[in-house]
This record gives structure tokens, C-alpha cells and sequence, in this order.
């Protein structure tokens, strides 16, 4: 059972799916609190929906993005958070808490990192013509989207594909991969190698593959 500290600042989708798969038995964690730096955003509704403790700390408060670190550090550490999710969290995170959480906080970014880093990736992608994009769970370390990378869902961009319905395609593995992640974490098997986590004891798939667009692949 792992301790998960949530800090969001949106709609809290990815939060809704981890506290779905909590609840469903299938992720061995507990929400100590939820903490979102924008008051009166959808998460924080489903954390009191779901009677977890959630509060606002407004970023607009501190000068410094160290002294806003701060204070998230010192509630994470009151509610003995062990691991620190940042789900959908808009704000760009200081060593004051990465010294504190070393290789324990996770993110979820839109997009196959280290390609389309930053932010609104998906009118990017699809102006670019990749056919494929997806999105990775990685932990944070002090660079912008630049961790080492847990686990991450490839989607097919389509032809008719715009933003929106390629975002929608992607957050969709989104939800289920932050829970993987999280539950690979609680089960101790990542090991953190340089840049490279690696995941014991699960299975290889040597000859998976997808191809986009799906042309019958010829066979020999
Ligand atoms: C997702 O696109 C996620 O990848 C990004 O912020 C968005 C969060 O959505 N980091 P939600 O608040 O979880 O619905």
C-alpha cells in the first residue's frame, strides 16, 4: 500500500481514474490528499465526492516557486505522502520538492517523450504528420518533461484527426496508465538505472507491433 500525495490544477480526469481503480481493488494506494493550486477546478469536487481530504494551495501566494514548494512539501509530509502524482498539475516543479521526493514524483505527460515535450502537444503532433503519438508517465526530475520514463501508450493519429479528437484518443490510455505506473511502484518493481526504469517481472512482447496507416502487411 502506497501513500499518494495528488496535486492537479484542472479537471482531474487522471485523479478520477486512479481513485476509480483504487476503489475498484485493482491499485493497492490511498489518496492522503489531494492539492490543487486553482480553487474551484472539477478535481477537487471529486476528491470531496470521493471524501478524500483536498485543499487549495494558490501558487498566487508565494513569490517564489521555491516558498510555494514549500508549503505543498510540508502538507505532503503532515499527511505522510509517500509518492507524489501530479495529475494535471500546471505548474513546473522546484528541486525544494524533488530534493524531498528523490524518484518519487510521477507525471503524466500527453505525448511519446522525449518527441513534443511542453505544453497543447496535440495540434503539434498532427501538423507534424506523425502517425503515431501517445502519452508517458515518467518521474520528474529538474529538467521540463525530462525524467526517467515508467511506462507509456502509443495511439494511431488519423488522417481526420484534430486536437481534440486526438486528445481524447490519448487521455484515454492516459487513465490507464498513470494506475499501471503507480502500481508497478507499489508492488517495488521499478528500478531506476541512469535514465532507464525498468520494470521487473513483467513479461516481454518481443514481436508486438502496430503499423499506421493499417496496411495488410504482407506476409513472407
Ligand atoms: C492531461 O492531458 C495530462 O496529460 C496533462 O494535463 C491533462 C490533465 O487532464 N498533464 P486531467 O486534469 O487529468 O483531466
Amino acid at each position: 500500500m502506497v501513500n499518494l500525495g495528488v496535486l492537479v490544477s484542472g479537471s482531474g480526469s487522471n485523479l478520477q481514474a486512479i481513485i476509480d481503480n483504487i476503489e475498484a481493488g485493482r491499485l493497492d494506494a490511498q489518496i492522503k490528499i489531494v492539492i490543487s493550486n486553482v480553487p474551484g477546478v472539477y478535481a477537487l469536487e471529486r476528491a470531496r465526492t470521493h471524501a478524500i481530504p483536498s485543499m487549495v494551495i494558490s501558487h498566487k501566494e508565494y513569490k517564489k516557486r521555491e516558498d510555494f514548494d514549500q508549503k505543498l512539501l510540508e502538507v505532503l509530509k503532515t499527511h505522510e505522502v509517500e509518492l507524489v502524482i501530479l495529475a494535471g498539475f500546471m505548474r513546473i516543479v522546484t528541486p525544494v520538492l524533488l530534493r524531498a521526493f528523490p524518484m518519487r514524483v510521477m507525471n503524466i505527460h500527453p505525448a511519446l517523450l522525449p518527441s513534443f515535450p511542453g505544453t497543447h502537444v496535440w495540434q503539434t503532433e498532427v501538423d507534424y504528420g506523425v502517425k503515431f503519438a501517445g502519452c508517458t508517465v515518467h518521474f520528474v526530475d529538474e529538467g521540463p518533461d525530462t525524467g526517467p520514463i515508467i511506462i507509456q501508450a502509443v495511439v494511431p493519429v488519423y488522417d481526420d484527426d484534430t486536437a481534440d479528437t486526438l486528445n481524447a484518443r490519448i487521455l484515454k490510455q492516459e487513465h490507464k496508465i498513470f494506475s499501471q505506473a503507480i502500481q508497478l511502484y507499489a508492488e517495488g518493481r521499478l528500478k531506476v538505472q541512469g535514465r532507464r526504469v525498468l520494470a521487473e517481472g513483467i513479461p516481454q512482447a518481443p514481436d508486438s507491433f502496430m503499423i499506421n496507416p493499417p496496411v495488410t502487411i504482407f506476409e513472407r
